[in-house]
This record gives structure tokens, sequence and C-alpha cells, in this order.
């Protein structure tokens, strides 16, 4: 399966293939230096498969987790392709999460003012939402993602099979962003989140289904001015939910599935509720909610007047309202008994 997603300078295939991990020079310009960015979380057969396909390939290992996405992480990467003596047509590829994919993006963004890049994500979440949309960076100063740039890869490719060793709990966490994209843009697919028999290949095609309706959001939007913030759907309070628990306590996704369930009318809450259990999300907070109050208006995206909030009153559709932020902490107060 794949998709060709469109942009201001181009385009580019999204293929999602199972066993393509070992052919992967079939879809992508390899034949040249490359440098393979992977984290100390992903097995290592993967980056390895892939630097089987390359003429010259580089891989560089980084430490699992959000602190490697870090000027260290991308001055380490530079100066292994300066080493190399990588030229600009030569490429980078990243094989991991979003935390791979954000940082290997940055670096082949800023090297010699661009070179190409490839992305293979090995996480839901870097395939369903990471992938596409061009955003790259890293965290600076202890604040998220605040230094980056908007930089399209050349190819994105996702090969389901790297699901077997993806732990459970991060395939949940990474669904509730294709949850998210069948609620305020596919019903049908939200049917099947509620009705597929929960298998493997129910993942892939839920996975390819959401990263396509990601990929006709950013299209159309690329440089977050409109449409994009239907992405945010879930976010503004899980945000604040994710900031307010310790250290790991709650995945990203985790909180986005938190993050909705204020935001969405009766009818839709209660079928969420079964989708969210049964795809083992949480659905009530581990801890008081209000503590996750003082976090609210650290969102980036409050502007003047308060936030632009998305809610689902139908599957399938939304609707965006700037809410201040009393309005906010009575959607999210008069939704309490819905945390359970
Ligand atoms: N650029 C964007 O548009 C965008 C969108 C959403 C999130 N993000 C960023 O993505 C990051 C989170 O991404 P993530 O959830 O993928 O986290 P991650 O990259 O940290 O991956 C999660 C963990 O899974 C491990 N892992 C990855 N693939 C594996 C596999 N197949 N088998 C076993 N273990 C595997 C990793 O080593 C890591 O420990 C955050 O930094 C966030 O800011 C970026």
């Amino acid at each position: 399966m794949q998709f060709s997603v469109r942009h201001a300078l181009g385009s580019y295939n999204v293929y999602c293939e199972r066993g393509a991990l070992s052919h992967i020079g079939d879809h992508f310009a390899l034949d040249r230096r490359v440098l393979i960015v992977t984290d100390t979380g992903v097995p290592a057969e993967y980056a390895k498969a892939v630097a089987k396909c390359c003429q010259t390939p580089t891989i560089v290992t980084v430490a699992q987790g959000e602190e490697s996405k870090s000027l260290a992480g991308l001055e380490l990467l530079c100066e292994t392709m300066l080493k190399n003596d990588f030229t600009r047509s030569d490429c980078v590829v990243a094989v991991g999460g979003g935390v791979v994919g954000d940082l290997a993006c940055f670096a082949a963004s800023a090297y010699m003012r661009g070179i190409d890049f490839y992305n293979v994500p090995t996480t839901v979440l870097s395939a369903v939402d990471s992938s596409v949309g061009g955003k790259s960076g890293v965290n600076f100063n202890g604040v998220k993602n605040i230094l980056g740039a908007f930089y399209q890869p050349k190819g994105v490719l996702f090969d389901a099979d790297v699901l077997k060793t993806l732990p459970a709990r991060q395939i949940s966490a990474g669904l509730a962003e294709a949850i998210k994209m069948a609620l305020t843009f596919d019903a049908p697919l939200f049917e099947t989140f509620e009705r597929g028999e929960v298998n493997d290949a129910l993942y892939e095609s839920l996975i390819f289904r959401a990263v396509q309706l990601k990929a006709a959001v950013v299209e159309k939007d690329e440089r977050e001015g409109g449409l994009r913030k239907t992405l945010n759907f879930g976010h503004t309070f899980g945000h604040a939910v994710e900031a307010a628990g310790e250290l790991g306590l709650l995945h990203h996704g985790e909180c986005v599935a938190l993050g909705m369930i204020p935001f969405c009318s009766e009818a839709v809450y209660k079928r969420l509720l079964p989708v969210l259990k049964r795809f083992d999300l949480p659905s009530a907070i581990p801890f008081d909610m209000e503590r996750a109050f003082p976090y609210l208006t650290h969102d980036k995206k409050w502007g003047k007047g308060g936030v632009d909030c998305i809610f689902v009153r139908e599957i399938g559709s939304f609707e965006i309202k700037k809410l201040t932020k009393d309005e906010l902490l009575k959607t999210i107060t008069d939704a309490k008994n819905r945390f359970i």
C-alpha cells in the first residue's frame, strides 16, 4: 500500500509494506553515503537491515529517550556526517520512533542547508503522526521542540513487522493518535476501532488509514495556519496531564486519550470510552485532575483571547471554538465524572 503526499516543493511517497525493510533500496535512493540514525531501544536489526541496502552506510545509535532530542544529539549527527565526507548529494535515514525521526530530520535540514531525508518509523506514534507533516526539531533549555524546521522527507516507509518488538503499551499509546484522526475525520475508521478483530493486520490497516488522514490535513495546511489545528484534538488538556504527571508515568498518546474525553458530546463519549478500554488506553487520570490545571496555559497554542479547542459532537466531524481560561476549566471540570 502506498500513497503520495504533496507539499509546496514537490511530493513524496508513504509506503506501508510488510517486510520492506530488507529491500528498502527499491523505494529509496540509497546508492550513496547514508547516515542511518536509530536509538538504543530500537532493535539493532532494523538499522542493520537498512544498512545492507545502502552503498556506504554509517549507523549512529543515540540513547533512547527524549533527552537525545537535543543540540548535543544534533551535533553528534552533523559531526559524523562531516567526518565521513557527506556532501549535499548524500542522505539521512531515521529508523526509530518520533525522537529519532525529529532529531534526524532536523540534522538533515541543517547539514549543508539541507540534504535528503527518509523516515522509517518504528513506533505506531511515529508511523501515524510524526512521519508525515515535515516537523523536525530538538528540545532546548528545557523547552520541548523549541528549535526546529519544517523539512519534508523524500519518502516514508512503514514495515508493520516492526510492531512485533514494540511493547503493547507503546502500540496502544500510538493508536490514541489514530483514534483522534478517526473521531475528527473518519466515522467508518472509528467503527473499525469499535468492531475490527484486534490483531497485527488490524493495526496495520488502522495505521495506514490514519496516516493518510494526517497527510490530507498537512497537505492542505503545511505551516499550521488553519486545518492543522484539528490535529490538536485531545492535546490541550492532554499536554497538561502529561506535564502534571511524574516523568514516564503516562505516555503522550495515553494523555491524548484522556485529553479527548472532555471535548466530545455525551453520545460520542459513550462510544469513545469502550474503544479506549478495548485498546488498553486510560480513561481515568491517575492523580487529582486539578493538578493539571496550572499547566493548561503553558500550551504554545495560547493566543490573544484564549486557545482554540477542538470539539467532536458527531464522529467524523469537528468544531473549533476559542475558549478563555475559565471556559476551558469549566469544560474540563464539567466532564469530571467521565474519567472512570
Ligand atoms: N514531528 C512531529 O510532527 C511529531 C508529532 C508527534 C510527536 N513527535 C515527537 O515524537 C516523540 C515521541 O515519539 P515516540 O512515541 O515514537 O517515542 P520514541 O521515539 O521515544 O519511541 C518510544 C520507545 O520505543 C522504542 N522503540 C521504537 N521502535 C521500537 C520497536 N519497533 N520495537 C521496540 N522498541 C521500539 C524506542 O527506543 C523508545 O524507547 C516526541 O519527541 C514527540 O515530540 C513529533
